[in-house]
């Protein structure tokens, strides 16, 4: 199963491939790691593309493993509807105790207003642009999961670059699939310190950033 974004002239794929991927950038290389080196009892993600909600389903799943809360908070210009993410059928990878949302009801919670979906975690989806989002809210993790830079080189210039490390705090963390050498400069520019780290199967590289 795909579809396309014809704005972007790109697709979704429903394939394990893409949770693997998933579960290896922005969690155990960003969540995870995050958690491991920061005590604080709040952990606040910003997401830029919030797309099929894989991101955000993944940490919700990964929050149940933490004592501490987090706060989920996604743009996406161009939000799939209920329909569209059900074709996916993604719940055929994952199996969930009872008291966990399927992923099919987790893309069912209403945009625009954030819900509790559970002790440790809490999600807010926003239908909104992020080149024109001005934010005064400051994060711990910003996963930036844009389309590639072939289909979207204005998210991965360094005035977006600039507007992530603003969002931070100091001690947050940059993370995505991104390995491309102008991203990398664009992020050292703006003050981060960057890492390059082994990427997901398939991918050889990604990055890592951090607010210093
Ligand atoms: C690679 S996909 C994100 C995948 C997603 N994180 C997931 O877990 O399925 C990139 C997403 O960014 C969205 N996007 C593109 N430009 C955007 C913008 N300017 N502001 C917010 N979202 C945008 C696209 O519509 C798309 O859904």
């Amino acid at each position: 199963m795909s579809f396309r974004i014809e704005k972007l002239n790109e697709s979704y794929h429903s394939k394990n491939g893409a949770i693997t991927e998933s579960q290896f950038v922005y969690i155990q290389e960003g969540y995870s790691y995050w958690n491991e080196t920061n005590k604080k009892g709040v952990c606040n993600i910003f997401e830029m593309g919030y797309g099929t909600g894989l991101n955000a389903y993944l940490s919700y799943l990964e929050s149940q493993k933490h004592h501490s809360k987090t706060y989920y908070t996604s743009l996406e210009l161009f939000p799939l509807s209920v329909k569209e993410t059900a074709c996916l059928n993604y719940d055929k990878f994952f199996k969930t105790q009872k008291d966990i949302l399927t992923f099919e009801n987790f893309s069912k919670i209403e945009w625009e207003i954030g819900q509790d979906l559970s002790e440790h975690f809490n999600l807010f989806k926003k239908e909104f642009d992020f080149e024109k989002f001005e934010e005064i809210k400051k994060y711990d993790i910003i996963f930036y999961d844009a389309f590639g830079y072939h289909a979207q080189p204005e998210l991965w210039s360094m005035k977006n670059m600039q507007k992530c490390y603003d969002m931070l705090f100091f001690g947050g963390i940059w993370i995505s699939y991104c390995a491309k050498g102008s991203v990398r400069r664009a992020l050292e520019k703006s003050g981060f310190e960057v890492e390059r780290l082994p990427g997901p199967p398939g991918k050889r590289e990604m990055l890592r950033a951090l607010k210093v």
